[in-house]
């Protein structure tokens, strides 16, 4: 059987939230915005779908506006904020999703200044060059992940909106990866503004949100419809929505289960691949999510030994999806101060709630075996 281990990635649609979307596409079909029954019916769906995702961050519901998904969620802050706040650099940590990090430059094209901010060699945020770029001129918005996609490396956000907000500024979280792997409070993290995706907690695909405070002014990236108070025009995908609430209810009752279970098959692999020679476990000794390992062996190239372990039977990744297969090492694993040899050598495991102890140890078995038997 073949074994899936690359959750950061996606993960498998919940049978569960299937349940749940099934009336959506095969029964009522109105549009939500239509006054009449049907219309009122739909609509009620979403209001519902609204509630679940906010029980899920600690948001009140009409903090989120659905997106078709974590990326669209990123562009709408980052674009959102710099179009309708003029004056203010944009700064966003180095190792961001390239969707907050591409956002963020696309924004110099707008007359935008913004900067990267640097991470020490675990992946955290440097907190004294940040303080200095805070204290340089002014700062509009700050980006900053909650947890990171490749390494799981989760950042002190908390202090870091705090030291935002003392300079002016506001507080971008994405927080795609964390939502449904650890717990997540909108209000205790200081966030202004916070990016979700459904697909990385077995929600359906192309659906997302972003949650904000009421008071943060953003323009819309599309104009055309006054749906979700204008903010995010078009006809809502009604069944989408109602499986993301389907799956964020979910993820409220069974985080800690999710966590535990994770936690332990991550450390023991970890164990494991600590014995192997040339190891280097990447974000190793700080806080991470629980299910997620990237590590490197030394002379190994991770997408080859990725291509290996496939035809093994795992599914593993070497870095974040969208990166691989550009030829480029993981910018994640460079802005950490890795040398490039060994960010090409990174394979990421992460794991979810259908992995066992026997794909732990049938993978371990395998890895081991690749390597007594030479380089990839
Ligand atoms: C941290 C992070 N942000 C944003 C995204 C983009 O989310 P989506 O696939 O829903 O567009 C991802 C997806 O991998 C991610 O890991």
């Amino acid at each position: 059987m073949p074994v899936y281990f690359d959750h950061n990635a996606t993960t498998r649609l919940d049978p569960r939230v299937l349940e749940a979307m099934m009336p959506y596409l095969t029964g009522p079909y109105a549009n939500p915005s239509s006054l009449h029954r049907f219309g009122r019916s739909a609509r009620d769906a979403i209001e519902r779908a609204r509630q679940q995702l906010a029980d899920l961050v600690g948001c009140q519901p009409q903090q989120v506006t659905w997106t078709s998904g974590g990326t669209e969620a990123n562009n709408l802050a980052l674009k959102g904020v710099a179009d309708a706040q003029p004056g203010g650099r944009v700064l966003y940590g180095a190792t961001e999703h390239p969707a907050v990090m591409e956002a963020a430059e696309s924004l110099r094209s707008r007359g935008r200044a913004v900067e990267a901010i640097a991470v020490d060699h675990q992946g955290l945020l440097d907190w004294p060059a940040f303080a200095a770029q805070l204290a340089s001129s002014p700062v509009r918005l700050v980006a900053l992940m909650r947890a990171n996609n490749e390494t799981g490396v989760i950042q002190d956000v908390t202090r870091a909106a705090q030291m935002a907000h003392e300079a002016g500024a506001l507080m971008h979280v994405d927080a795609v990866q964390a939502a449904g792997k650890i717990p997540l409070d909108f209000s205790a993290l200081g966030a202004d503004l916070m990016s979700l995706s459904s697909h990385k907690l077995y929600g359906p695909k192309g659906i997302g949100a972003l949650v904000k405070r009421a008071e943060v002014d953003l323009s819309p990236l599309h104009h055309g419809g006054a749906q979700e108070r204008g903010l995010r025009g078009g006809t809502e995908n009604v069944a989408a929505i109602v499986g993301f609430g389907a799956a964020a209810a979910l993820a409220v009752s069974e985080l800690a289960m999710r966590a535990e279970c994770a936690s332990q098959l991550r450390d023991r692999l970890e164990r494991a691949v600590q014995q192997l020679p040339g190891a280097t476990i990447f974000g190793a000794g700080v806080e991470r999510l629980p299910n997620t390992l990237q590590f490197g062996l030394a002379g190994y190239e991770g997408e080859a030994l990725l291509m290996q372990l496939d035809r093994r039977g795992f599914g593993v990744s070497s870095g974040s999806a969208c990166a691989s297969g550009k030829g480029e090492p993981s910018h994640v694993l460079l802005a950490m101060g890795y040398p490039r040899d060994v960010a090409y050598s990174a394979i990421r495991v992460s794991l979810g709630r259908d992995n066992t102890v026997d794909d732990i140890d049938r993978f371990v078995a395998v890895l081991r075996e690749l390597v007594a038997a030479g380089k990839s």
